[in-house]
């Protein structure tokens, strides 16, 4: 019996989240749903003709032109991931039919061993297509995508590398590479393989000790000597400073120690998650309406921007480690993705249909310090934004 309270939660979250179900949408979701299928139109239409052509994912705006990236784009995922979910979300075969272009347009990408982004573009593309069909085909994308990620596995480190050795980093491994994890997870499940979950766990167990600092923020990237495991620096790319937490980088821990909690039910991941979302969520400097600024240590003035990808990756995190912690306390989470929701949702942040060139969400930033990406819409802010959304339709 108490083995069975003990697994309760996974079958929640493969009723909540794993199936499809029959759509219940409020009228404000309609209202929302409908602006999402009329932008979700005009990105389709826009990267439709370029189909044929080797940059044909919408990922951005610069100077008001859609940016469109290739599959070896580490967002290339993001696009049709959001099409399942604009399907999911809305039962029109429409969107089946371009979520399966799009995902299949990403084919060659589970060869491909030069980046562990390889996790997000196909967990997030073929990963979804998976809840929405029963393709063998699809499960071995998954299966090969892992075989070839473990490659970037260094056994005496214990981590998964982030990016190949260069002038300033040996081996770099990044917060970000939590996300890569569910890829590996599944992979498992569907070859009946340990490697990829030990693999996985390895990268979780790694990151756990070396990532975190004492308030529970994380740096961005860990130098790693491969032989011993050893910590030759801790940087950041995408913050601030070294020492300063970088919005996204704290969301991903979030999402990444959740999905780890999700997979494995062992203790310490949940714990992990919650001391994250605590240390967002009692941040001093996170503004009234819960969207956050780029970084969190970044001096603050009218113009800091914020990052909206990290406010709709942490509501979507939130939903489900709602689903994971005791009832006295899971409102506390629901109640913080709802805000986050509430406030993406208003015109600030959500584009009228027509504007945006298509996107969604307004105000999300790529990377500052490379000056690259700021205050603009971001492929990933929409794909997390409509997870949050299908999460939260089904919790309800
Ligand atoms: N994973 C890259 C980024 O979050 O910008």
């Amino acid at each position: 019996m108490k083995h069975l309270y003990s697994i309760f939660p996974i079958f929640l979250f493969l009723i909540l989240f794993g199936c499809k179900t029959s759509k219940t949408n409020s009228n404000a979701e309609k209202v929302i749903l409908t602006t999402a299928q009329k932008q979700y139109d005009i990105l389709v239409q826009s990267s439709h003709i370029n189909l044929s052509k080797k940059n044909n994912i919408p990922r951005t705006i610069k100077n008001e032109k859609t940016i469109f990236v290739s599959p070896y784009d580490w967002t290339s995922g993001f696009f049709p991931g959001s099409l399942w979910y604009l399907h999911d979300l809305t039962d029109n075969e429409k969107w089946k039919i371009r979520a399966i272009e799009y995902t299949e347009a990403l084919d060659t990408i589970q060869y491909w061993k030069g980046n562990h982004d390889v996790g997000f573009i196909i967990e997030c593309s073929y990963g979804n297509a998976l809840k929405n069909t029963n393709s063998k085909y699809y499960e071995n994308v998954i299966v090969q995508t892992a075989k070839s990620l473990s490659t970037r596995f260094h056994p005496k480190a214990g981590i998964i590398q982030s990016w190949n050795s260069g002038e300033k980093w040996n081996c770099p491994v990044i917060i970000d590479n939590m996300m890569n994890l569910e890829l590996l997870f599944h992979a498992s499940k569907i070859s009946k393989d340990s490697t990829y979950y030990n693999i996985a766990v390895s990268h979780a167990d790694t990151t756990l000790k070396n990532h975190f600092r004492p308030d529970n923020s994380s740096f961005h990237v860990l130098n790693y000597d491969t032989k011993t495991g050893k910590i030759l620096d801790q940087n950041t790319h995408q913050g601030f400073e070294d020492g300063s937490a970088w919005a996204r980088g704290q969301a991903w821990g979030l999402y990444g120690f959740t999905v780890t909690y999700r997979e494995t039910k062992d203790p310490k991941y949940l714990q992990q998650a919650i001391k994250i979302a605590n240390f967002i969520m009692t941040h001093p400097q996170l503004p009234a309406d819960k969207i956050p600024y780029w970084d969190y240590d970044a001096p603050k003035t009218d113009k800091t921007p914020r990052d909206v990808s990290a406010a709709a990756i942490t509501a979507s995190a939130l939903y489900e480690l709602s689903i994971f912690i005791s009832k006295k306390e899971k409102k506390k989470y629901l109640n913080w993705a709802d805000a986050i929701m509430k406030s993406l949702k208003s015109p600030i942040y959500l584009a009228e249909a027509g504007k945006n060139n298509g996107f969604l969400l307004y105000h999300s930033v790529g990377s500052l310090p490379h000056k690259s990406e700021i205050d603009v819409p971001l492929n990933y802010a929409d794909y997390y934004f409509l997870e949050a959304l299908s999460r939260s339709e089904k919790l309800k």
